[in-house]
């Protein structure tokens, strides 16, 4: 297995490319299952997980190419297997994506039950409970999830008691399809979702109400192929934003959207972070020292709970103490022994963590739980005096594209060792 070493101390200073965004990606490459036309992606990222995706989508029968150099994927073709797999649904959550396009244009799917991973048991029952209430009988037997809609799916009115991005984008493409209008009540409002929205109109869906909590679909005979260019990823925005105001440096996130950042870059700015809009994306630099802030983790526009474990390397280094809260899993805070193996001071009480500030953490070697734990390790590393040795970086090689080249182009002291 893959580590990667890093010494810390050293101000980032440069420009840092920000690649499309995973949590867009993932859902945008499961809606080419709702037409035989050529759906063609570009600024596609290359990662595990769309490599995982894209293995599951060419089992179910579909081609996909992914012209790395171009960064841009082209998928097609009519679906042959309607069933995903345990073997790769297991390794990647994500993959229930494709229960609601597979329900929607072939009237059957049958896709293993995702299970739980490290931050949390993750249910998928607001999905089946939405495509149900569309018409469809879903049943349950021995690990898999059978659904079913002979007739196709029909529109509804769907209420979420929960905020949910998966079930928000399951129940935005299958409702493409269905007869009659379907409303989606207290959907989720994540960018990626308004990019999925994007790309579903431009493939021939009649959608309303993008960028708000309610979702309206009229749905359609069929839909036709496009080309949609995939939103910038503000998490990885996010993490190198961190990373410039751990070392106190100064990054130009290139291609970056500050208002995609929502509370994270008001949050940061609260910290002593500057972050500010620039031509080509996104400038971040810290000039003063760090001070602890209080965040509570909440869907979109609210702080993002994938920016959670990377703002709380920056805290650790503060001055003063910061409360973090984190709302949506219930189990992510694995970080944190690992962090405080570097000296850090943090206590976790239930869904909340203090974190009071140290002038300098030590390097150590450490373990990777989860992909944004990953990297929220290696931030700290950058900040730490002496060595840090990041293990099991497989995590991190699932949602980051060449991370430590593009640390090591802006002044990191970090490598990768081969495993
Ligand atoms: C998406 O996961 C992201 N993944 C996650 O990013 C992200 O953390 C999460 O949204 C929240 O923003 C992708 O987009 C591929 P949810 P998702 O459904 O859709 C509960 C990363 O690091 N819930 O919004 O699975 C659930 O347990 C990953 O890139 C139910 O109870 O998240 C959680 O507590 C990690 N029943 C909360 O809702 C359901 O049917 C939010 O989950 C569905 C969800």
């Amino acid at each position: 297995m893959d580590r990667i070493r890093l010494r810390g101390g050293r101000p980032l200073k440069g420009v840092i490319p920000i690649g499309g965004a995973k949590n867009a990606a993932l859902p945008l490459m499961a809606a080419s299952l709702l037409t035989d036309g050529p759906l063609v992606l570009t600024n596609a990222p290359a990662l595990d997980d769309t490599r995982t995706m894209a293995k599951l989508l060419e089992q179910h029968g579909l081609a996909v190419a992914h012209d790395q150099e171009a960064r841009t994927m082209t998928l097609g073709g009519t679906a042959t297997n309607l069933v995903a797999p345990y073997d790769l649904v297991r390794k990647m959550r994500a993959s229930v994506l494709v229960l609601g396009p597979l329900l929607a244009r072939y009237g059957e799917a049958k896709v293993s039950l995702p299970g739980g991973c490290a931050i949390g048991t993750r249910p998928v029952d607001l999905h089946l409970k939405g495509l149900e209430q569309m018409g469809a009988k879903i049943e349950l037997d021995s690990g898999y999830m059978t659904a079913r809609a002979p007739e196709g799916l029909r529109g509804a009115k769907v209420y979420f008691t929960q905020v949910s991005v998966g079930a928000t984008e399951n129940l935005l493409m299958a409702a493409t399809l269905a007869d009659g209008i379907t409303e989606l009540v207290n959907a989720a409002r994540e960018p990626e979702i308004d990019d999925l929205a994007h790309c579903l109109i431009a493939m021939g869906a009649k959608i309303e109400g993008i960028g708000t909590d309610r979702l309206r679909i009229e749905g359609v005979k069929s839909l036709h192929g496009a080309t949609h260019a995939i939103v910038p990823d503000r998490i990885e925005a996010g993490s190198f934003a961190c990373a410039a105001g751990i070392t106190g440096g100064e990054v130009l996130l290139q291609g970056a959207r500050l208002e995609h950042l929502g509370t994270v870059a008001r949050v940061l700015r609260e910290a002593g972070v500057e972050v500010d809009e620039a031509p080509e994306g996104v400038l971040v630099k810290r000039l003063s020292g760090l001070r602890g802030v209080d965040v509570m983790t909440e869907p979109f526009p609210g702080f993002a709970t994938d920016m959670q474990a990377q703002f709380m390397a920056l805290m650790a280094v503060a001055e003063g103490a910061s409360m973090i809260t984190e709302t949506i899993f219930e189990n992510r805070f694995m970080h944190v022994p690992e962090m405080n193996r570097m000296g850090a001071r943090i206590n976790v009480h239930g869904s909340s963590a203090i974190v009071r500030g140290v002038s300098r953490l030590s390097g150590a070697p450490v373990m990777a739980t989860d992909l944004r734990a990953s990297v929220s390790l290696i931030l700290a590393g950058l900040a730490a005096g002496g060595e840090t040795i990041v293990n099991r970086v497989y995590h991190l090689d699932r949602g980051y594209e060449r991370l430590e080249a593009k640390l090591a182009a802006v002044g990191a002291d970090i490598e990768r060792l081969p495993g």
